[in-house]
């Protein structure tokens, strides 16, 4: 992303877990934001010419040898400054503020007080809002010319502020959904204090992305995996209208495709967008290598190192590649990245491929990487992609391989093959497809004694699962009406010959995942 032309309020990253969180909320109030880590120099931060910054929280003690401190210069350049959590404890110690490390940690809920109502950053806040804290040290001495503005039972200094230098400071997250209010203080940070203007949306994502996508890629060539679904699809889109026919998009049958997956997704893309498409079909390279093999990792890995050797056999017919693309979002990313190491530091792949060889001879790029699923929806929606793509359920790059507990075999897929699309199928008459993040079938490892026809059966059986989620990294299984359950599961019973049970899961994640390998 590029911020040309855009007010920018930057978000220094401390190893947070939710730094991308509070870009997002940053982005949701109209402004570009974007984040670096921490150890960015005053300098640098002149030269970006921020609005504002924030701090974002840590998993580091401010008291611990070598933790994690900004330039301390950053205090004079009279930028206003947010401190979440760990960035409100290390604001307070490098101002002459105390921190200390109670035994006993906060987690979980808690109500506000007001304790000052003239305060702007809490100008729109009910009093006893709800908040989500986790934390260990608290501040027990705030810096010279601060004042409380927020407390909690547990917490004196749960919001302060000193509002001539523009320096706030909160105890908790507002960046979480469990902050009831958390939206209202970033806004008001990020318009009313910062004074940021409210010019950055999709439209703009879409004119930087292109921007830098060029600037990356000059007159070399990208190869692109595309699946079919949103992201690879948006990702596809969004780079061919940078660099047009220097992106090739390879289409590989992995044998572990749903029903009709690779003819529609030929036609879709046959017909509305005019770009290179090549075709693999692998199918029988992908089901011979995994004979045998049930160890879930074993799979991925399998999976992942037969899809760069498609890509790489599909790259030898296309001239000199030098970069692979990818749909990776921000929640594919999260997991993996490393506490100081900021926005570019560690990208977790196994997520869209399956696992990428560490000698990989492109460079990756990700285009959507900071991005969060429904963000790509929008930008799918900018870029013009048909309703019926954009609003997809996501769908494991591994495809079905994932799907199929134990061991993967053209059998057994063809089986998943059905029921699944029966279980879609039936979602979509009842008219729920879009109310539910993700639905899924899997067959297990099992068999399962049925009767039939008055004769004895030995079957397989089959999972369905159906979740609701924000963004994958928690979920909720969907309360599925009977009878829909019902229809979909005597539909499955009738009509696949291998199933003769089904069940229905109500996990949630955690402790749960959504796929169940
Ligand atoms: P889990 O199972 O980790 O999944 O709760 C979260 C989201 O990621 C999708 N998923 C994958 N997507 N390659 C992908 O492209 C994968 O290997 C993979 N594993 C999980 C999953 O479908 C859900 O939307």
């Amino acid at each position: 992303m590029t911020k040309e032309n855009h007010d920018t309020i930057i978000v220094l990253d401390f190893g947070a877990q939710y730094s991308q969180l509070i870009a997002r909320r940053v982005r949701e109030c109209g402004v570009y934001s974007q984040i670096y880590p921490f150890t960015i120099s005053a300098e640098e931060v002149r030269r970006i010419n921020p609005k504002g910054i924030i701090f974002s929280g840590g998993p580091a003690s401010v008291k611990a040898p070598g933790s994690p401190r900004p330039d301390k210069t950053l205090f004079s350049l009279g930028i206003p400054i947010l401190g979440i959590c760990y960035g409100l404890q290390v604001m307070s110690e490098m101002l002459g503020g105390n921190v200390t490390c109670p035994e006993k940690k906060e987690y979980g809920l808690q109500n506000i007080d007001i304790a000052d109502r003239t305060t702007e950053l809490l100008k729109d806040v009910s009093d006893k809002s709800q908040v989500w804290m986790s934390h260990g040290d608290s501040v027990d001495r705030i810096p010279q010319g601060f004042r409380v503005t927020a407390t909690t039972p547990t917490c004196p200094f749960t919001v302060i502020e000193d509002s001539s230098r523009r320096f706030y400071g909160v105890q908790f997250h507002p960046e979480v959904v469990h902050s009831a209010e958390g939206d209202k203080m970033i806004r008001s940070f990020v318009l009313d204090i910062c004074k940021a203007k409210a010019d950055w949306n999709m439209g703009s994502f879409v004119s930087d992305a292109i921007e830098s996508i060029r600037e990356t890629v000059g007159d070399r060539r990208v190869l692109c995996g595309l699946s079919g679904g949103v992201d690879s699809s948006v990702a596809a889109v969004l780079i061919h209208k940078a660099i047009g026919d220097q992106l090739v998009c390879v289409f590989v049958n992995n044998g572990m495709l749903r029903k009709n997956e690779a003819e529609s997704v030929l036609e879709l893309f046959g017909k509305h967008f005019n770009m290179n498409l090549q075709y693999a079909d692998a199918s029988e390279a992908f089901l011979s290598a995994l004979k045998g093999v049930t160890e879930p990792e074993a799979k991925r890995k399998i999976i992942g190192k037969l899809f760069v050797d498609t890509f790489y056999s599909e790259a030898r017919k296309c001239g000199d590649i030098s970069f692979l693309a990818q749909g990776t979002l921000y929640p594919d990313v999260i997991e993996s990245r490393s506490p100081s190491g900021g926005p570019s530091s560690t990208i977790k792949s196994h997520h869209n491929v399956g696992g990428l060889p560490e000698d990989l001879k492109w460079q990756l790029l990700e285009p959507l990487k900071d991005l969060f699923k429904d963000e790509v929806r929008a930008l799918g929606k900018e870029l013009g992609l048909p309703d019926e793509l954009v609003y997809r359920h996501p769908f494991p790059g591994p495809g079905l391989g994932v799907r199929c507990i134990g061991e993967v075999t053209k059998e057994r897929l063809d089986t998943l093959r059905d029921v699944d699309a029966i279980f879609i199928d039936e979602i979509r008459k009842a008219g729920l497809y879009d109310k539910i993040w993700q639905a899924l079938a899997d067959l297990l490892p099992v068999k399962s004694v049925g009767v039939q026809g008055d004769e004895r059966t030995y079957r397989e059986v089959c999972t369905l699962r159906a979740v609701t989620s924000e963004d994958a990294m928690t979920a909720d299984w969907y309360r599925m009406p009977y009878d829909v359950l019902q229809k979909a599961a005597s539909r499955i019973c009738n009509e696949v010959p291998g199933v003769n049970r089904v069940l229905y899961d109500i996990s949630s994640k955690p402790p749960a995942t959504i796929e169940w390998e």
